[in-house]
């Protein structure tokens, strides 16, 4: 690696993660590295050292140098729950909202996913690659330098499939780094509105093994919710899932508890996400599991919810925490992390150290690390610089 490949940045603090891979847990989740007047040395697209600014100018003096006094530098965020390939914004329900109509009563009468979803269908590949680009890239300006993205808006095997072909195009592109899940049992479909368990058929048989074969997703998620689907249809989907190799999660206990975060511990899903409505059992199960509770509050916040996931009691029982932002075209239309762990803050109750941890470090069957965001530094920089500029954080 040749000397003009080297790059230092030097911020007021530099954050770190120390301890070691692994998932964080309870008192762990806070413990956080802050290294003030620190500097990253990076080689090419890897980090060669990590250390206070007057230590790193002495030892690599003639790099190139770039100045963010005034600036707090951490590893990228990593947002592990998004459905941010979608056509139109869903605005028109943003007035029933106000107006008072629950989110699964919108979807009852028309709106909410269903309406995505045949929006979506009528979209071409290369158009909603198009769309889909520019907000990755205002996700990658927020900080986001890892993301996972869902289908779920095709709901049936052709439009499924050129959802995961887009996540894998941009992903291609590598700017940001696209994790896909298959999310085909997001809503039961329009046309399969009255006959819903042949849709859970077609799931099982046609659909799971054919994603599975395309090679286009890790994980299959189910939405668990009265009004979605069902705990057992959830069981049939994910065991599915598992015999075709899919990493198994779940949309779990959102706004009603479905006993979702329980069923994800015992499918050892990699993630149960929302739990704003999460049990007492369904938090013990987290807590003794790998599975990681994923909370999301932009939304139940942007749905006006006035109910927040139990972040407090679920470090404090030592579940392994982590925030996405759910960024969707209906219910959490932000692609904002850092907005999302001011909310952890506010709303949830956690430190900022655990928020920014819970936001950016590994935690359990994740597949983004610590360490993958640091190396994208390089890659995304100067927005990321400009967007981190807050000396608050900790
Ligand atoms: O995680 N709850 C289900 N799925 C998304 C919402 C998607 C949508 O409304 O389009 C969620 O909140
Ligand atoms: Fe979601």
């Amino acid at each position: 690696m040749s000397e003009a490949q080297r790059l230092v940045l030097e911020a007021s603090q530099v954050v770190t993660c120390p301890g070691g891979a692994g998932p964080r847990r309870g008192e762990a989740m806070a413990r956080i590295g802050l290294i003030e007047n620190g500097a990253v040395a990076i080689s090419g697209d890897r980090i060669e050292s990590v250390g206070p600014r007057d230590e790193l100018r002495t030892r690599i003096p003639d790099a190139e140098r770039v100045d963010l006094s005034g600036h707090v530098l951490t590893a990228g965020f990593v947002d592990s729950h998004t459905h941010a390939v979608f056509g139109r914004w869903r605005l028109d329900e943003y007035e029933l909202r106000c107006a008072g109509l629950p989110y699964m009563e919108i979807a009852r009468r028309g709106g909410g996913i269903n309406a995505s979803v045949l929006d979506l269908r009528e979209r071409s590949e290369q158009e909603l690659v198009d769309l889909s680009r520019e907000r990755l890239r205002r996700m990658l300006q927020h900080g986001t330098t890892t993301a996972e993205v869902k289908s779920g808006y095709g709901l049936r095997l052709e439009d499924e499939l050129k959802m995961l072909r887009v996540i894998q195009t941009l992903d291609a592109e590598g700017w940001i780094d696209l994790v896909p899940t298959f999310l085909g049992a997001h809503a039961i479909p329009p046309e399969y509105r009255d006959r819903r368990s042949e849709y859970v058929d077609s799931l099982v048989r046609e659909m799971i093994p054919a994603v599975a074969d395309s090679g286009l997703a890790i994980f299959c998620d189910v939405f668990l919710e009265p009004g979605a689907y069902t705990p057992d249809e959830t069981r049939r989907i994910l065991e599915a899932a598992l015999d075709h190799g899919l990493v198994p999660r779940i949309h779990a206990d959102e706004f009603e508890s479905s006993a979702g975060a329980e069923l994800a511990v015992e499918f050892g899903a990699a993630s149960a996400d929302h739990l704003g409505a999460v049990s007492d059992a369904g938090i013990a199960a987290l807590a003794r599991s790998e599975t990681v509770a994923t909370l999301l509050p932009g939304t139940l916040c942007f749905l006006g919810h006035g109910k927040f996931p139990p972040a407090r009691r679920l470090i404090e029982h030592g579940a392994a925490v982590a925030l996405a932002s759910d960024f969707n075209p209906g219910s959490s239309p932000t692609v904002n992390l850092q907005m999302v762990m001011s909310l952890a803050c506010s709303q949830l109750r956690m430190s900022p150290a655990e928020a920014l941890v819970a936001a950016t470090r590994r935690t359990g069957r994740q597949r983004c690390d610590w360490a993958t965001g640091v190396a994208a530094w390089k890659r995304v920089l100067p927005p990321t610089w400009q967007c981190l500029g807050s000396r608050t954080i900790v």
